[in-house]
């Protein structure tokens, strides 16, 4: 039998005791052995709570015991999360956690020190929620040199745009209901604004080009800016709007940001709705691979951090593939660079637009609102031509045909 300890009992904790006990048969099948929770760790009391022997109140007892093989890290955030998590695998215990904060900040530094303890540190269920992406970029695509990643990485602001495409629903009611159901993060400010999805970019990241990439070090734009007009305006042109985490390999450098794109509505991001996620990873050898499922919620994300625990038990003293090196601080460069086309709503009228931009796509608008799509160019010179005398309303890249 394994004994391991619960870190936080609010949405991914519980979720995590409660898919443990409800499996408990099968997840001590997979693992070879019982499974058994022996603490919990929070402050808060649950009086109620079917599991309230199991609870702690301060971690010493948890660390100092040395029955935990493995710690489950459900805190989130830094603070607390990093500190009981480098304590945890200092003691030789191996952690598992859906923290993406805490992997994208923390992850270079934290996976040494498990590399040195022998131990794992585990976070399936930091990207994707319950989607398996870690594992199978870090293991079973493994013999390719990665050219690109992109996808919709935070199932909040994907209920959101959905909600708002779907049901021309206003966006502080959608995100209303993405919290209600438990998607979004503890502030939304993180989901909104493209931070969430910055993080998860980054460790894919990470683990595709083998350098610690920070949430700094990316060009990250979040959904305030997207409009019912745009989401109006896109599909007249036959494109949907979606928050994409994108990281490209450009000879020896790499491209990394987080912005809004239209994205064709034959493509299958497009069809992504709801709190889904969808990743495509390109590799040189094998071509495209997408992973795509429920990319936020309690039990889906339990999933992602029980199959870890497995692992962990599985793998006490053995198996640390999953990790790269300390930043390179000239890996990403500048992704204003990125070609693409774009997509832009002003307030000119057609004629401006013509005159400054050549041939474009015009989506509609009347009198002084144009609403178009450029041909391929980048962002400094969407930048300059929209210098002259053209105020922008939005502007949204158009990823390419895929
Ligand atoms: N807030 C995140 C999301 C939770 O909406 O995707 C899962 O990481």
């Amino acid at each position: 039998m394994i004994h391991i300890a619960v870190l936080g009992y609010g949405i991914v904790g519980s979720g995590v005791v409660q898919v443990l006990d409800k499996n408990s048969g099968r997840i001590s099948q997979n693992a070879g052995q019982e499974i058994k929770i022996k603490y919990i760790l929070d402050i808060r009391e649950f009086d109620d709570c079917p599991y309230k022997s199991l609870f702690a109140k301060d971690f010493e007892t948890i660390v100092n015991d040395p029955e935990i093989a493995v710690v489950v890290e459900a805190i989130g955030g830094i603070g607390a999360a990093l500190e009981y998590t480098r304590r945890s695998l200092e003691a030789g215990k191996s952690v598992v956690t859906s923290n993406k904060e805490l992997v994208a900040e923390y992850g270079s530094e934290l996976l040494k020190l498990a590399m040195e303890k022998e131990v794992n540190y585990l976070f399936e269920a930091s990207v994707g929620g319950g989607v398996p992406v870690i594992r199978p970029l870090a293991q079973c695509m493994t013999a390719n040199i990665i050219n690109e990643i992109y996808g919709i990485l935070n199932g909040t602001t994907n209920y959101i745009l959905t909600d708002m495409e779907k049901n021309g629903t206003d966006f502080s009611e959608a995100l209303h209901e993405a919290q209600k159901k438990g998607y979004a993060e503890s502030d939304p400010t993180a989901d909104i604004e493209g931070h969430d999805a910055c993080r998860k970019i980054c460790i894919l990241s990470s683990l595709a080009y083998g350098r610690h990439i920070f949430p700094r070090q990316v060009l990250t734009e979040g959904i305030s800016g997207v409009t019912l007009k745009d989401i109006h305006y896109a599909a007249k042109l036959g494109y949907a709007i979606k928050l994409l985490g994108r990281s490209r390999a450009i000879n020896d450098k790499v491209s990394v940001y987080v912005a809004p794109h239209l994205v064709s509505k034959h493509s299958l991001l497009a069809v992504i709705d709801g709190v889904m996620n969808a990743v495509v990873i390109r590799g040189n050898a094998v071509g495209n691979v997408v992973f795509c499922g429920a990319g936020a919620g309690k039990l889906p994300t339990a999933s992602a951090v029980i199959a870890d625990v497995i692992d962990a038990v599985k793998h006490l003293h053995a198996r640390r593939w999953i990790s790269w090196d300390e930043c390179d601080a000239g890996l990403v460069v500048d992704s204003t660079l990125l070609d693409s086309a774009w997509y832009i709503r002003t307030d000119a009228t057609r004629s401006k637009v013509e005159k400054e931009f050549g041939s474009v796509i015009f989506a509609g608008g009347t009198g002084n609102e144009a609403a178009f799509i450029t041909g391929v160019m980048n962002g400094t010179m969407v930048g300059d031509l929209l210098s002259r005398g053209i105020t922008v309303q939005s502007r949204f890249r158009v990823l390419g045909d895929y």
